[in-house]
């Protein structure tokens, strides 16, 4: 092999014929290639979802991190993770279909839009005659530049709060980490008439057509996906079906998009809407009490008929499935996108 050598990465059956130079990452590889596999934690070799399976060739031996992301039989199979696969010399991979239909876009900052103390909104618009395929409730790649010691792109996951019809802009929903990398940028840097790139779509998480009763459980930003599946419904887009929506929250200043919620509630049947704060201050507009696992304990019986759909902190997923299982619902008809 001479110094200047590339492999060659063949994926799916010769769908795509990419490149890639020794030493890189397949993940570095392909997005150098604007080919992207979806990536839920920047690449770090913490979310699983750059998940492709190597059917042949040469590469370095599963790291630590693909131990505790894939299980034995995974990785008997030939599945890695494609930010942990480095390539020693011509592969041929399997990856998600998915892959294939997402693109690169550039946006520009049209709107930023307080919600609590600690939660914005904001509105990135396409440039002129894009538009951006998707389905309500799944992400995108933001890629936050170098910014203020950050060395290079910081990739991260926001849901599209946008609905499938709108394609000329998006809207997405995000908590502040005070001590992370992109929330950071985007609260205290970013302003609005800047330039942002995007990588889109991206997930599972978009509600499914089929005609049974739905809970949808969100905590704090993740009720960013359900304002545009709930867009989807009203509508029309996808069949309305009974669907009950919890939305829990510490503090009364957490809360947004209430009202808006409960007017939707009053006004259509079929959609119920169950706002829940788990900390001492109460709240008198219609707001349940306690943590929302104990508001869905209390609220909701048998689940064996419904769907589940949860958006939120790790934690409270964890505990809410537990509960959702307890009342009957199938594991495979839970669905969850974990922020974190
Ligand atoms: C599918 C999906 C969809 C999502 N959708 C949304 C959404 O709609 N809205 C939303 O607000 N969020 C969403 N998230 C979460 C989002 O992607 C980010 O993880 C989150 O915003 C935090 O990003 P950050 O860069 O600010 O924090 P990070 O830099 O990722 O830091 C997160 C935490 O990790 C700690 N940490 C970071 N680096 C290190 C280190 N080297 N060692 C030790 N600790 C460290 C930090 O202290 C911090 O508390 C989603 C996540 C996924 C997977
Ligand atoms: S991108 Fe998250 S594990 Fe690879």
């Amino acid at each position: 092999m001479t110094v200047n050598a590339k492999f060659t990465l063949d994926l799916n059956q010769g769908k795509r014929i990419l490149e890639c130079r020794p030493g890189m990452t397949l993940f570095a590889a392909l997005r150098s290639q604007k080919t992207f596999l979806p990536t839920g934690c920047g690449a770090r070799g913490l979310c699983g979802q750059c998940r492709v399976k190597l059917l042949a060739g040469e590469a370095n031996p599963p790291t630590d991190l693909e131990h505790e992301r894939l299980n034995a039989s995974d990785l008997a199979a030939g599945y890695r993770l494609g930010c942990q696969l480095r390539p020693g010399g011509d592969l041929r991979l399997e990856v998600p279909a998915a892959v294939f239909a997402a693109r690169e876009y550039p946006t520009t900052v049209e709107d930023i839009i307080p919600l609590t103390p600690e939660i914005r909104r904001f509105r990135f618009r396409l440039a002129p005659g894009d538009t951006i395929p998707h389905q309500a409730g799944q992400f995108l790649n933001l890629n936050v530049p170098s910014h203020s010691g950050v060395r290079g792109v910081t990739i991260r996951c926001f849901s599209f709060t946008t609905p499938s019809t709108t394609l000329d802009h998006l809207d997405i929903v995000v908590r502040l980490n005070p001590k992370g990398t992109a929330t950071p940028y985007l609260f205290n840097l970013l302003k609005i008439g800047d330039p942002i790139s995007i990588i889109a779509p991206f997930g599972e998480f978009y509600l499914r057509d089929q005609p049974v009763p739905a809970v949808w459980i969100a905590g704090g930003s993740g009720l960013s996906p359900f304002l545009g599946m709930l867009d989807d419904l009203v509508a029309g887009v996808l069949p309305n079906r009974p669907v009950t929506l919890f939305f829990g929250a510490a503090k009364p200043v957490d809360l947004y998009y209430v009202k808006e919620l409960q007017d939707l509630a009053r006004k259509h049947p079929w959609f119920k809407f169950i706002p829940a704060l788990s900390g001492p201050e109460h709240d008198p507009a219609e707001v349940d009490h306690g943590l929302i696992t104990e508001v869905v304990e209390r609220q909701l019986s048998d689940l064996s008929q419904h769907e589940a759909y949860l958006c939120g902190g790790p934690g409270m997923l964890k505990a809410c499935i537990d509960i959702l299982v307890n009342k009957g619902v199938a594991r495979e008809k839970i669905f969850f996108d974990r922020f974190g």
